[in-house]
């Protein structure tokens, strides 16, 4: 069997040929510290962040969309594709997995071993831009020239495809870095302290990267930074929006580069069609207005953005030849 896997910064997808995407989780695991057991992994480890029990920590095994604790990455996977695999499991799947166009050797062989620690018999690597635009648009795929811009946690990567890729670019910047930007205007602007589930709750319902109708209002909980008392504050939509102007102008920036670097004839395609948006960052509402006003190009938002690359790595036929290099 094969099964199609993205190891995002934020969440791990698995999807399979049958049913789609059937699982969805946190890439958070609770680690048993000295070598412990480990204990609990995806959401439930996630509400652990900030209030761990002394013998545990928490630990994201993913950062910026590759592979940052190697030894919790594998123990992560390793509890989780069983549960998913269900009875099968003792066949060993074979797995494919998404990556970051610009994905280094070594940052592969570390993903490779992960998903061979876990259990994969074999793996093969694709692009996510790839993977995304097939994802988007299964039945156009990567036919002609397109170009995505997979908006995820950490990561932007934008692509122009023909169909392979021609030109990738990427920055660390994605939906933390709004929730971050947020985490700082409150501070300067209100001197409110709040948490990181906060700012991105309150991105993800009043955020937006073009001017809404309706403009909302809220109440947002916290803690007065100089006294530490509980402290309210009302904030509105349009604060929010300049609040996250500058991850924003960089998301800009690297399209328009990425268009820059593109050869003629192809730029002019994706200037006819325009770009498609991938990842759960691109659900910020208005993101599609604000980068066809900033950049000059149609943009769609792709449907379930976030399950695009997962989706797109079934489409295509992979030789299973990734081999883990042995270690001296
Ligand atoms: N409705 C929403 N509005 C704005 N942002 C959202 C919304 N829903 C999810 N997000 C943001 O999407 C981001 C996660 O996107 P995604 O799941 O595509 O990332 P990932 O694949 O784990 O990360 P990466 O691709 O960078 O490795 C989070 O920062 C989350 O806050
Ligand atoms: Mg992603």
């Amino acid at each position: 069997m094969k099964i199609g896997l993205d190891l995002g910064s934020s969440t791990l997808r698995i999807a399979d040929e049958k049913q789609g995407v059937v699982l969805r989780e946190a890439c958070v695991i609770g680690d048993g510290l000295a070598g412990g057991p480990t204990f609990v992994v995806g959401s439930a480890a996630e509400k652990m962040i900030g209030r761990t029990p002394e013998h545990m920590q928490a630990v994201c095994p993913m950062g910026r969309g590759v592979v940052s604790a190697p030894r919790a990455t594998g123990e992560f996977l390793k509890e989780l594709l069983p549960q998913v695999v269900g009875w099968r499991w003792k066949w060993r799947p074979k797995i494919v997995a998404a990556v970051p166009a610009r994905i280094t050797e070594p940052q592969k062989q570390s993903l490779i071993k992960a998903l061979k620690f876990a259990g994969a018999s074999e793996v093969s690597l694709m692009a996510k831009p790839v993977a995304a635009a097939l994802g988007a648009t299964p039945e156009t795929g990567t036919k002609r020239s397109t170009m995505v811009v997979d908006i995820g946690a950490e990561t932007t990567e934008v692509a122009a495809l023909a169909p392979g890729i021609v030109v990738c670019e990427s920055i660390p910047v994605g939906g933390r870095q709004f929730d971050e930007a947020l985490l700082c205007h409150l501070r300067n602007v209100h001197g409110l302290e709040v948490s990181r589930e906060t700012a991105e709750s309150l991105k993800k319902e009043l955020g937006s990267a073009h001017p809404v109708r309706d403009e909302k209002k809220v109440k947002v909980f916290g803690r007065e930074m100089e006294s530490s008392l509980p402290l309210t504050v009302d904030v509105n939509g349009k604060e929010i929006r300049l609040a996250v102007e500058h991850p924003l102008q960089q998301i800009v920036a690297l399209v328009k580069q990425t268009l820059d670097k593109t050869p003629p004839g192809i730029a002019s395609d994706i200037l006819t069609h325009g770009l498609m948006l991938t990842g759960n960052g691109a659900l910020l509402k208005g993101l599609d207005l604000y980068l066809a006003d900033q950049c000059g190009l149609k943009v769609q938002v792709a449907a379930n953005p976030g399950d695009c690359a997962v989706l797109g790595l079934l489409q295509t036929k992979h030789n299973f030849n990734e081999a883990p290099k042995e270690e001296k």
